[in-house]
C-alpha cells in the first residue's frame, strides 16, 4: 500500500503525488559531537515529512554553493570564549568576509549551542544569525539558543522550524500529511542506548596509572558493554553522568538552612525525589552562571546579591564565578529562606562528562577504556574537585556501575586506508585517542607508519601506557615515538620541542600524506603545536608564513590535520 511506501521512501511519494520537492539544507558545525546528532536526528525526521534534505558539516559544506540554496537550517556550537567550532571556521570566515554573497532568496533558521557559564553564550550562533540576516536572508522562525540541557529548546526550535517551512510551502504543497507517523521508524538505531537513556556500564578496572609521588593522578578505567549493543570508532568519545559529591550537598544544603529530606522535581515531567538525591544526581551544583543568578536573584532580595548583578558590575561578576561554586554563593550571599523546590527549579540539569575513548572496540569488543585525569585545585581558600573525575578517582570501584553512552565524533578518525602514515600527539590524558589508534591499527593488521608524540612532567611516575607503547614499537605498530618529560631537566621540554628536533623526518611525512593528530590541552599545547606545525612548514617547506597558515587549513580540510582538544 502506499503507507508502506511512503515509511520507506517518503520522499519518492512526495514526488509521485506530485508535490513540489522541497528542499532544505542542514548545515553543522559541531566540536563534540551534539550539533551532528542532531542534525542527523532533525534531517531524518524532515525526511520523514517528505522533504530533501541536504546534510553537511560546515566543513564538507562549498560555501558558494549556498547561493543555491533556498532553506538553510544551521546547527552550530560555540566553543569557551565565543570561538567556532574548527570545523566551522573556514566556512564561519568565509560568510563572514567581503566575498559572501548576497542570499536575499535565502530563508533560514539557527540553533545555537553553547554553556551559559561562559561569557559569550552562544556567540557563534548569534553571528551566523546576525550574519545571514545581513546578507538579506529572512528567517523561517526565531534563533533558539541553547544552554548545556538542550533537548527540549532544540525540540521546540524544530517544531516552529517545521511549522514555518509547512507554511512557506503552502497547504498545496506541504508534504506532512503523508508520513506523520514514520519519524521513529526511520530514526534505525543501533543500540537503544543514547545520551537521553544512557547505559548503566559495570566497571571492570579502574587504576591509577602515576606513580607514587606524582602530581598528577590518572585513572584508567574499564567498563563493560556488555549486552548494550553500543559500539564505537577509535576517536569516539564516551558520556559519562556523573554524580555530585555527597559531603558538597550536604554543606550546601545545611548552608541554606534547608531540609535534605524534602521532596523537589528531579526534572520537568514532575517526578520527584529528595533533596539530596536531586541535588547529588540531578543538578549541577559546582558551576555559577549569570543566569542562574539572575534567577535566585528574583526570589532572595539579597543587597550584595543585586548590586554584583549591576550592568555597571559585569566584570567584577566574571570575576566572582572563576573557582567558586554553588557553596560559595550560599555563604556569600546569606541568610536564606527559599524552599528547596523555588532553588532546585533554578539549577541546570547535571551535564555528562565527555571523555576520549581510549581503546579499540574491534581489539576489545563490549568493553570501553578511559583515560581520566582527576581535576584537583584549590580556590577561595577551599578544595576544589571536578566532578566525574574526582568521583572516578575517588567513589568508583570495579563492580560499580556508570550511567555512560557513545558520542560519535567524525572529525577525528584514522584514514581510512590503514596504509596512510599517522602522527599522533598527545601529551597527558591527550593520549589516550591514541592508544585506541594503535589498538585499532594492531587489530586490523594496519601497515601504515605511525608516529607518536607523548609528553608529561616525570618520566619515573607519568609515562602513561609506557609498557603498551614499546610492546607496539618492537611490533611495530607504533614506528616512532618521541617523549618529553617537561619536569625532569632544568628547563621545560614539551613535545613541540621534540617535534622541532626531529622537523625534518616530520616535514618528509607530511608531505608523504601521513595525518596529523592532536589530542588534548586546547589553550596552550594545542596552539603551541600549531604554531610549531607552522614553523617546521617555513623551515622545511620554504614557506611564507601565510602560505603555511594555508597549508595547514588545507590539510584540515581534507581532514588530514584533526584534533580534539579541551
Ligand atoms: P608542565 O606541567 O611541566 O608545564 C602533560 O600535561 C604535559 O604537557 C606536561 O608535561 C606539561 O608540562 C605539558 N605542557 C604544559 N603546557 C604545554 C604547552 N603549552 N605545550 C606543550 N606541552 C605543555
Amino acid at each position: 500500500t502506499s503507507t508502506e511506501v511512503a515509511l520507506l521512501n517518503p520522499t519518492a511519494v512526495a514526488a509521485e503525488t506530485n508535490h513540489v520537492t522541497k528542499e532544505v539544507t542542514v548545515l553543522f558545525g559541531s566540536q563534540t559531537g551534539n550539533c551532528q546528532v542532531l542534525s542527523e536526528d532533525i534531517s531524518k525526521r524532515l525526511e520523514g515529512q517528505g522533504y530533501t534534505v541536504t546534510l553537511s558539516s560546515m566543513n564538507d559544506f562549498k560555501a558558494n554553493d549556498l547561493k543555491k540554496v533556498s532553506y538553510l537550517l544551521i546547527l552550530v556550537s560555540t566553543q569557551g570564549e565565543g570561538d567556532p567550532p574548527d570545523t566551522a571556521l573556514p566556512f564561519y570566515e568565509f560568510l563572514h568576509s567581503r566575498r559572501a554573497p548576497k542570499l536575499e532568496e535565502l530563508q533560514f533558521s539557527v540553533l545555537s549551542l553553547g554553556d551559559s557559564s561562559y561569557e559569550l553564550f552562544c556567540q557563534t550562533g548569534k553571528q551566523f544569525d546576525a550574519r545571514l540576516e545581513e546578507l538579506g536572508a529572512k528567517r523561517l522562525s526565531p534563533r533558539v539558543d541553547c544552554d548545556l540541557d538542550y533537548d527540549e529548546p532544540a525540540a521546540e526550535w524544530f517544531e516552529a522550524v517545521t511549522q514555518s517551512l509547512n507554511e512557506n510551502m503552502g497547504e498545496d504543497d506541504s508534504p506532512t500529511s503523508l508520513t506523520t507517523s514514520n519519524t521513529s521508524s526511520l530514526t534505525v538505531e543501533q543500540s537503544s542506548y543514547s545520551r537521553t537513556n544512557p547505559y548503566k556500564a559495570e566497571v571492570f578496572e579502574n587504576l591509577n596509572l602515576n606513580g607514587r609521588g606524582s602530581n598528577k593522578e590518572t585513572r584508567h578505567l574499564e567498563l563493560s558493554l556488555e549486552g548494550s549493543n553500543l559500539a564505537f570508532e577509535p576517536g569516539d568519545s564516551l558520556g559519562i553522568y556523573p554524580e555530585n559529591d555527597a559531603i558538597l550537598v550536604d554543606s550546601l544544603i545545611k548552608e541554606m538552612g534547608l531540609n535534605p529530606e524534602d521532596s523537589v522535581p528531579m526534572n520537568k515531567n514532575g517526578d520527584e525525589r529528595s533533596l539530596r538525591d536531586a541535588l547529588i544526581n540531578n543538578y549541577e551544583i559546582t558551576v555559577l552562571t549569570k543566569p542562574l543568578l539572575q534567577k535566585i536573584s528574583e526570589i532572595h532580595p539579597h543587597k550584595d546579591l543585586a548590586e554584583l548583578l549591576q550592568p555597571e558590575n559585569e566584570q567584577a561578576l566574571r570575576q566572582y564565578f572563576i573557582g567558586r561554586d554553588l557553596l560559595d554563593l550560599a555563604r556569600d550571599f546569606a541568610p536564606w529562606e527559599i524552599t528547596a523546590s523555588e532553588f532546585v527549579k533554578n539549577l541546570r540539569k547535571l551535564p555528562a562528562r565527555l571523555y576520549s575513548i581510549a581503546s579499540s572496540y574491534k581489539a576489545n569488543p563490549e568493553e570501553v577504556h578511559l583515560t581520566i585525569g582527576a581535576v584537583r585545585y584549590e580556590a577561595h581558600g577551599r578544595n576544589r574537585n571536578g566532578v566525574c573525575s574526582v568521583q572516578c578517582s575517588e567513589r568508583v570501584e570495579p563492580g560499580d556501575t556508570l550511567s555512560v553512552y557513545v558520542q560519535k565524533n567524525v572529525n577525528f578518525k584514522l584514514p581510512t586506508d590503514p596504509n596512510v602514515p599517522i602522527i599522533m600527539i598527545g601529551p597527558g590524558t591527550g593520549v589516550a585517542p591514541f592508544r585506541a589508534f594503535l589498538e585499532e591499527r594492531e587489530e586490523i593488521g594496519a601497515q601504515g607508519k605511525s608516529w607518536l608524540f607523548f609528553g608529561d612532567q616525570h618520566y619515573v611516575t607519568d609515562f602513561l601506557y609506557q609498557i603498551e607503547w614499546q610492546r607496539w614499537l618492537k611490533s611495530g605498530v607504533l614506528t616512532n615515538m618521541d617523549v618529553a618529560f617537561s619536569r625532569d631537566t632544568e628547563n621545560k621540554v614539551y613535545v613541540q620541542h621534540r617535534m622541532i628536533e626531529k622537523r625534518k623526518e616530520l616535514y618528509q611525512w607530511l608531505i608523504e600524506g601521513a595525518y596529523v593528530y592532536i589530542c588534548g590541552d586546547e589553550k596552550h599545547m594545542a596552539n603551541d603545536v600549531h604554531a610549531t606545525l607552522i614553523a617546521i612548514l617555513e623551515q622545511e617547506g620554504a614557506m611564507e608564513a601565510e602560505e603555511a597558515a594555508d597549508f595547514l587549513t588545507e590539510l584540515q580540510q581534507e581532514k588530514r590535520y584533526q584534533r580534539d582538544v579541551y
